[in-house]
């Protein structure tokens, strides 16, 4: 939607909220793990880098209240080689270069490749080249990787999916036994409301929908933060000035990410703003309270149909009880869009 005035709210104000359904899900106490600084909360982050990506990864390294333990890359919003090398480069340009990175899928566990690079460029980052990194991927690849953090770490480690959910799906499969080492799935992906690369479906879903279907009936606790939240984290050209009072390369870059989408989404009569959809499932892991959430029932349409890659997310208890559902995972719903802008702004001031 291009007129978002009046749909964004504090967390909890049901009544000014664009709420996706008639029926309105009561919010609830949110069931994600949150760190803090004493006890930050180890978490690997699943990127299809990306303009948001960049930015949600840059969440991940300044907040101290998270342990980012790897980047791993999937084929999404370009070729998967293209994200490796974006995960790599943005990494060390947030001098964060100790961040182990590795490349996963090219494509879905089935179907055809889907690609956002009219949103994002052709590389993912669109028309910014980063300047190249020491450093090369882990030659173990995504899944190993995860597996090999999972099974290292003494505590259970989050999982933060911000592409299409193909290498969380394969983990999944791959190495059941270690299940209990996840803590908590906190995706950006899906929405109860309406999709964006069809009516019905968001992107990350859409571009993979079989391995969407086998992380929500995994039973693994996990959070949605779907397009219904996201779509209020919205920034616009004012960014630009503040950012552009930092020191920092990394402000700089951001900056110029930023001006790409919003050039690009005024080119296509959507006025200049850029939906920061990755940032909010990072920042829900680091923050307790910017995020309101309610519990539903989701499972997703992997048919071939004009539903397909749509999230069904039912939170209606007389349906839920008739049809002997429990709800499966936590969905965003309402953000503090003015204090997540200042988020932003604050982890490009502590950023080289
Ligand atoms: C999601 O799709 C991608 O284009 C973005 O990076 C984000 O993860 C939004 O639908
Ligand atoms: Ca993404």
């Amino acid at each position: 939607s291009s007129d978002l005035k009046g749909r964004s709210a504090p967390v909890g104000d049901a009544s000014k909220v664009g709420w996706p359904t008639f029926h309105h899900a009561m919010l609830s106490a949110r069931t994600a793990p949150c760190g803090t600084s004493d006890a930050p909360l180890p978490l690997i982050i699943d990127s299809d880098p990306g303009l948001d990506d960049a930015l949600a990864i840059a969440c991940a390294v300044v907040r101290p209240e998270l342990n980012l333990l790897a980047v791993t890359s999937v084929g999404g919003n370009a070729d998967v080689h293209h994200c490796t090398e974006n995960a790599l480069r943005l990494l060390h340009l947030y001098g964060a270069d100790d961040v182990p990175v590795a490349e996963g899928a090219v494509g879905p566990l089935a179907g055809p490749l889907e690609r956002a690079t009219e949103v994002h460029g052709e590389g993912g980052l669109g028309k910014t080249v980063l300047p190249k990194s020491p450093r090369v991927a882990d030659r173990d690849g995504a899944v190993a990787l995860m597996a090999r953090l999972l099974d290292g770490s003494p505590v259970p480690v989050a999982l933060a999916p911000i592409g299409p959910l193909t290498n969380i799906a394969l983990l999944i499969r791959s190495f059941p036994h270690l299940a209990p080492k996840i803590s908590h799935i906190c995706l950006m992906g899906g929405s109860v409301g309406e999709g964006n690369s069809s009516a019905s479906a968001e992107f990350n879903i859409y571009a993979d929908p079989t391995a969407a279907e086998i992380m929500f009936a995994s039973g693994l606790p996990i959070t949605m933060i779907g397009l219904d939240v996201t779509h209020h984290a919205i920034l616009d050209r004012t960014i630009l000035d503040r950012l552009k009072l930092l020191p920092g390369a990394s402000a700089k870059v951001a900056a110029e990410l930023l001006k790409f989408s919003f050039d690009r989404s005024a080119a296509w009569g959507q006025g200049e703003k850029m939906a920061i959809h990755d940032a909010v499932a990072v920042l829900h892991l680091a923050l307790p309270d910017l995020v309101g959430v309610a519990r539903y029932h989701v499972v997703v349409d992997a048919t071939q149909g004009p539903a397909r890659g749509r999230t069904i997310g039912d939170a209606n208890p007389y349906r839920l009880k008739r049809d002997n559902l429990e709800p499966n995972c936590d969905v965003g719903l309402t953000i503090d869009s003015a204090r997540f802008a200042d988020l932003m702004v604050d982890v490009f001031a502590k950023l080289p």
